[in-house]
């Protein structure tokens, strides 16, 4: 039983009119799954409420910032209080060396600059590599998604080792031909990279853990090889955990790994949930780095609203309230819905692959190789066609899933036992409609 979408029609209706696409980012025009995008009017807790009157369980939590679920009372009430004080100056203010006090005694980064969005942080974290080292290629990972900057969207090039290509048109030849792409998880390709390009190499930039192609754990030991590699050849290792960041675990990514293993990226890059809900991202790093930037250094780099202060007050009331007890919560949560999806697709035979790090996962509608996915060509054989039947009888259950295969599913500490319980739910019907699609386009 589909539900209705009648207001959240007209108004696609009308965003066509002014605006490509209908939306404001691509992924929300539900073009990988078909369908009408729901405009959403409010949100508490696990739910989301569409222009319709519809419910529904969220399950990107706005791509990842909501980690304590939507309008947090506490959040809610410190934003309210700061926005009686004005919403902006351009000048310093006491929350934004609150925040970056928060994130130094959080994560390995010694001095921290904030930014308006992830594509900054990581646009900046370049800009700062190359004036640091005075080097300029850089090296990257084919299904890591650091935002839409020119020199990141990159595909491939011919063999590997060899420049990239734009990704997109309007990205000039000449903004990728210093950037290298290689594949994920293999480490003979780092080596062969800077055996090749000797004292070129500015910085390797990658996702802590990759959850733009889904999530694709770094094998083992993998970041701490990319971290030595870079040390070893001068590059900095520059570890993007806009995504990870204070969501994998309440250190990272790097909380599973580095903080374990005992070694630090060079410069890091923040967003989504320090940002509490509101446009607020971050590059940090080591000191001496750091200290290469204007007005300190060299470097150029600025922003009209940068360290604005309601984003910080709301990052930092997110991160001050992301206990422990907030990741074993969703921890939990995850775990359960992973093995009931899980269950439901093995039931109606539908062929998978469920991957996690930390308290972020994702389910790939394909075999993988050896029961895995490593990295983005084994990422691309997930069934799309089947993810989107999948999708839409989860979304007819009340369930929002991330419109595409290739995304992380988010939870937040508000998904209580109602909320998960919907999902369950919601699931074998769901795998029945992925095995129905698969028979269909077999
Ligand atoms: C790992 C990673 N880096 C960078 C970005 C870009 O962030 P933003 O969308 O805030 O520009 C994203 C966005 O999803 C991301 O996942």
């Amino acid at each position: 039983m589909s539900r209705r979408t009648d207001a959240s029609a007209a108004l696609f209706d009308r965003a066509l009119a002014v605006t490509p696409g209908g939306v404001n980012s691509p992924v929300r025009a539900f073009n990988a799954v078909g369908g009408t995008p729901r405009f959403i009017r409010s949100a508490a807790g696990a739910w989301l409420t569409d222009v319709d009157g519809n419910e529904y369980v969220d399950l990107i939590c706005s791509w990842g910032p909501m980690l304590l679920g939507h309008a947090h009372p506490e959040v809610q009430a410190r934003v309210a209080e700061a926005v009686t004080r004005g919403t902006s100056y351009g000048t310093p203010t006491e929350p934004e060396v609150e925040l970056a006090e928060e994130i130094v005694a959080r994560t390995p980064v010694e001095r921290v600059r904030f930014v308006s969005s992830g594509t900054e942080a990581t646009m900046s974290a370049i800009r700062l590599a190359r004036g640091f080292t005075g080097r300029d290629v850089i090296v990257k990972f084919a299904g890591c998604y650091h935002g839409h900057v020119d020199s990141l969207l990159a595909s491939a090039g011919s063999g590997l080792a060899t420049f990239a290509v734009p990704g997109t048109p309007g990205v000039p030849v000449s903004s990728t031909e210093l950037t290298v792409v290689l594949p994920y998880n293999d480490r003979a390709a780092v080596e062969k990279v800077f055996a090749e390009h000797p004292d070129r190499i500015a910085c390797l930039i990658t996702e802590a853990a990759p959850g733009n192609m889904g999530v694709v754990p770094p094998e083992p030991g993998f970041n701490a090889f990319l971290a030595e590699t870079c040390a070893r050849h001068g590059a900095l290792f520059v570890s993007d955990e806009v995504m990870t960041g204070f969501r994998a675990s309440r250190l990272g990514q790097w909380g599973l790994d580095g903080a374990v293993e005992g070694w630090r990226p060079d410069l890091m890059t923040f967003g989504k949930v320090m940002g509490g809900g509101f446009p607020a991202a971050a590059f940090g790093g080591r000191a001496d780095v750091m200290s290469r930037l204007a007005p300190e250094g060299p470097v150029y780099q600025a922003g009209t609203l940068s360290g604005n202060p309601i984003a910080t007050t709301a990052g930092l009331t997110t991160l001050r309230l992301a206990t422990d007890e907030v990741y074993a919560h969703i921890g939990g949560a995850a775990e359960t819905i992973k093995a009931a999806a899980s269950e439901a697709l093995s039931a109606a035979g539908v062929t998978h692959v469920v991957q996690s790090t930390g308290t972020m996962f994702s389910i790939f509608l394909s075999p993988g190789v050896d029961g895995r996915v490593r990295d983005f060509s084994e990422a691309s054989s997930t069934d799309a066609t089947a993810y989107g039947a999948f999708f839409h009888a989860m979304l007819d259950a009340g369930v929002y899933l991330p419109p595409s295969a290739y995304e992380a599913w988010f939870l937040s500490s508000a998904h209580d036992d109602r909320a998960v319980q919907t999902v369950l739910d919601a699931l074998p019907d769901a795998a029945r409609a992925a095995a129905r699609a698969q028979e269909t386009h077999a």
